[in-house]
């Protein structure tokens, strides 16, 4: 073998190896990169223009860690104490609903709460009795 064949080998070789390695590289971002919420639904835009502020039932960082508990707490409550009492976030009243509280904010299920819970590997099964909110097919 001449040695400048054996260059073209080496520099075929890394192109091929470069080709077959680039589906990894390319898809490395997306499993790491933390899935980007939104929080543009109308409620939440309409809360911004009235009051220039956006608010959960609690700060972001504890809803982040406990909102199922505050579900379990709401559902509890509702359906086992009867207590119906509504909730007031910025001077607007919310059930304590999954379908009529959480989700009348968060009408954005799928770029909200499905797609961390995607990202998670967590999926509720509430969903299989609770209406989700209609939403553009995207
Ligand atoms: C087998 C059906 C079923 C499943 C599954 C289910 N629920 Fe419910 N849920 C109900 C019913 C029925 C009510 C009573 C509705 C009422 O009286 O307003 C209710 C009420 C609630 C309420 C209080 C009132 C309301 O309208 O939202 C909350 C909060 C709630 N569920 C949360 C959850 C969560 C969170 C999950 C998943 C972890 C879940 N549920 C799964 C059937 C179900
Ligand atoms: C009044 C509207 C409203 C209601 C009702 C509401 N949310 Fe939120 N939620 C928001 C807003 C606005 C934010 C962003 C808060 C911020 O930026 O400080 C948020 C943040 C969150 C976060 C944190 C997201 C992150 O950045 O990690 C979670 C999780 C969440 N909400 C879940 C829920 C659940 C579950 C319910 C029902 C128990 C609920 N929300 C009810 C408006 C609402
Ligand atoms: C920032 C990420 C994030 C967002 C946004 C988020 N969740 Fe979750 N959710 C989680 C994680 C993580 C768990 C699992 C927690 C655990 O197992 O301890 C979870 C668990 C739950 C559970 C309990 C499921 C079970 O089977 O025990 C419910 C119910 C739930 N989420 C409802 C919602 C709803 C409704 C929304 C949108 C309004 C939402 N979540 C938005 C991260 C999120």
């Amino acid at each position: 073998m001449k040695i400048y064949d054996g260059g073209k080998i080496l520099v075929g070789l890394i192109i091929f190896i470069a080709l077959f390695a680039s589906p990894f590289y390319l898809n490395m971002g997306k499993a790491v990169a933390k899935p980007e919420l939104k929080f543009d639904t109308p409620e939440i835009q309409q809360m911004e223009k009235e009051t220039g502020k956006k608010q959960c039932v609690e700060p972001k960082e504890f809803m982040r860690a406990e909102h199922m508990q505050i579900l379990n707490n709401w559902r509890d409550e509702v359906i086992r104490s009867g207590n119906r009492d509504e909730i007031v976030i910025l001077g607007h009243k919310y059930d304590k609903s999954l379908q009529n509280g959480c989700m009348k904010c968060h009408s954005n299920k799928k770029d909200f709460c499905d797609k961390c819970h995607n990202y998670m590997a967590v999926q509720p099964y509430c969903w299989r009795c609770h209406i989700a909110p209609k939403e553009k097919q995207s």
